[in-house]
């Protein structure tokens, strides 16, 4: 192969991210994987829409099927949201023996066990890096950097946008609509903005984490979600008075009696590490049996942070195509699924 050719579904928030890092990366890319990685097909709903990257107008289509139907492609990556149209884009790219890159949760969390399989049978790679804590390399570090540990338990902070409103509303007073606006216009928040503040894009992302830490299938109905309506007025100044910062923790234990997942407003004392992690960061502690306690910590949103994973996973599945090792993976055995009941 003297070049990969990638088509890519959607140019949003995180698409036009990808497009820029590949564009001002290209030299230090080529450098790494000796072919250039261009972006040859995108979809977009709305042609007429100002788009900032400087990619040739030509590669813009609404069409799905002039990408998916595209033999010259090697590479989807999927940075469009949804869920149903998502899932079937990724399907038929894995079937069409495509490596496929995605940064949805939504799709991850409902369909990921179904669609890792699918990618193992087809023999193509499925990465899903930018899925969870947008610029921390969270599920690569589960997947390989900690898989010689037995992982007992992770907790963290994994939503930006409901974060960012809390950090917004503590230091600036902002009220929570406008927290959430600025959430909004600067890219943080879901499409429907209800999945973060209801703690259920949280909720996906524990799915996503537990599944891979603990090897097994954890599924959404699993997780108790307590949102943010659970915060009452006047808690967060009650919670500083008292030297207490209130977040949006995820959690997720594994002992002898099951699995037990929950996201909900919880509240850290100033001096705990979580307390201080604020605006859009994320941060995931994760405790193994052999490494103890380890901490994650970055933007877990935005354009280019996610896209420098989406991207990360682009070189990985190009250079699994280069060797020609793409969705050749040693077999990994699932645990038996036990949820602990009260966790639901
Ligand atoms: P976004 O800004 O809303 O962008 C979505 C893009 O997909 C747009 O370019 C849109 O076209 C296109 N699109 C959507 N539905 C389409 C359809 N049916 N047909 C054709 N084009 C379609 O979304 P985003 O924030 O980039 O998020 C994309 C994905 O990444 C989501 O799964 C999200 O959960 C995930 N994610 C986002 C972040 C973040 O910080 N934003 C972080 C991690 C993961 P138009 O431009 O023409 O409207
Ligand atoms: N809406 C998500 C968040 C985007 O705020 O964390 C990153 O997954």
């Amino acid at each position: 192969k003297n070049e990969i050719s990638i088509g890519l579904l959607g140019m949003g928030t995180v698409g036009s991210g990808v497009a820029t890092i590949l564009q001002q990366h290209q030299d230090d890319l080529r450098h790494k994987l000796g072919v250039p990685v261009t972006i040859k097909k995108v979809l977009v709903k709305d042609l007429n829409k100002e788009r900032l990257s400087s990619l040739d107008p030509v590669v813009f289509t609404t069409d799905i099927h002039e990408i998916l139907d595209d033999s010259s492609l090697d590479i989807i990556v999927e940075v469009m949201g949804g869920i149903e149209g998502a899932k079937s884009a990724i399907e038929s790219a894995l079937k069409a023996g495509k490596g496929v890159v995605t940064a949805n949760k939504d799709v991850m969390a409902q369909y990921g066990h179904e669609l890792l399989k699918l990618a193992d049978e087809q023999k193509c790679d499925l990465f899903y890096e930018a899925s969870v804590a947008g610029g921390i390399p969270i599920i690569r570090t589960l997947e390989d950097g900690l898989a010689s540990d037995r992982i007992t338990s992770l907790m963290g902070i994994v939503n930006g946008t409901t974060n960012f409103i809390l950090t917004k509303m503590k230091t600036d007073h902002m009220s929570y609509e406008a927290a959430l606006a600025e959430a909004t216009r600067l890219g943080y928040a879901e499409a429907d903005p209800s999945a973060d503040v209801d703690g259920l894009d949280a909720a996906r992302k524990m799915v996503i984490l537990s599944s891979l830490a603990f090897s097994t299938e954890v599924h959404l109905e699993d997780v108790l979600v307590r949102g943010m309506k659970e915060i009452g007025d006047g808690d967060l100044e009650i919670a500083a008075e008292f030297g207490y910062t209130m977040k949006m923790v995820g959690s997720s234990k594994k002992d002898e009696d099951g699995i037990e997942v929950s996201v909900e407003p919880v509240l850290m004392a100033n001096s705990h590490p979580l307390a201080s992690v604020n605006n859009e960061f994320n941060a995931v502690y994760i405790h193994g049996d052999a490494v103890g306690e380890t901490m994650l910590y970055g933007p877990g949103a935005g354009s280019l942070p996610t896209a420098t994973s989406v991207v990360s996973d682009i070189i990985a599945a190009c250079r699994n195509l280069l060797l020609e090792v793409n969705g050749k993976r040693v077999h990994s055995a699932q645990h038996e699924r036990v949820i602990k009941p009260e966790s639901r």
